[in-house]
């Protein structure tokens, strides 16, 4: 894995945006794969901004998301549907019919999640599938445990996921207890993964990460069998290494 230390979270969103603009100029047409979270909302401020400021073109641009709560209404602003909304897709000229995000409204959820992986599939793949990493190793919302999925499916959310996204929610008790996650196979299938890491919160996570060692209790680990990673990490995140 490629590893690449900078001061602040400007700093590492501003190196994310570069490498994805840069995907997209040389690839007009690549299919990304995306993430939520705390972490990625200043590359994709950056993304709308280069949109914006020299007229970076998404109108072939195609995304599948990594996951969405389930149940969940599009429209609740805790959605990851309403996420990018508003971070990204409002901001930037990415045709609705080319975003793909696993439906949290969706009544037989074992299809949409067989009808995702059938679409990803189809579009190859993506050329390059944004990553955010859990306090507990979780990547997309495949949780710590003695077997991964690598199929599109429904999983059941950790506690220590659910305490560490309650801070988005009124109450603990709001957070959704489960969620759509795209498999291990969907984001190992990535031609190039790009995994940010920001704050002192991840830098114990980040030290398993590199400890040479891969386990399926710290999912993030696995990552390391993969050809085309790139880590962006910030100084706090970086700090126990
Ligand atoms: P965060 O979430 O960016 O809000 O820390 C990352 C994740 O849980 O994957």
């Amino acid at each position: 894995m490629k590893k690449i230390i900078c001061k602040t979270y400007e700093e590492m969103s501003a190196e994310a945006a570069f490498i994805i603009a840069n995907q997209v100029r040389t690839k007009p047409d690549s299919v990304l794969g995306l993430a939520t979270g705390s972490t990625p909302i200043g590359t994709y401020k950056r993304l709308a901004e280069e949109h914006k400021k020299t007229g970076l073109d998404f109108s072939q641009v195609k995304t599948f998301n990594l996951d969405e709560y389930y149940p969940i209404k599009r429209d609740n602003r805790q959605s990851y549907r309403y996420f990018m909304d508003e971070n990204l897709f409002s901001h930037v000229n990415i045709p609705p019919s080319n975003v793909n995000i696993p439906d949290g409204e969706c009544s037989a959820p074992e299809k949409e999640c067989s009808d995702y992986d059938s679409g990803l599939n189809k579009a190859g793949g993506t050329d390059l599938q944004l990553l955010g990493i859990g306090n507990n190793g979780h990547i997309a919302f495949i949780e710590p445990g003695e077997n991964l999925p690598l199929a599109t499916g429904l999983v059941e959310l950790t506690q220590d996921t659910i305490t560490a996204n309650s801070r988005f929610f009124e109450k603990e008790e709001d957070v959704p207890k489960k969620a759509i996650s795209m498999g291990l196979s969907g984001i190992m299938g990535s031609k190039h993964i790009l995994l940010l890491i920001s704050g002192k919160a991840k830098a114990t996570v980040v030290k398993e990460l590199f400890s040479g060692k891969v386990t399926t209790q710290i999912p993030a680990t696995l990552l390391n069998l993969h050809p085309n990673v790139t880590v962006i990490l910030d100084e706090e995140a970086a700090g126990l290494l």
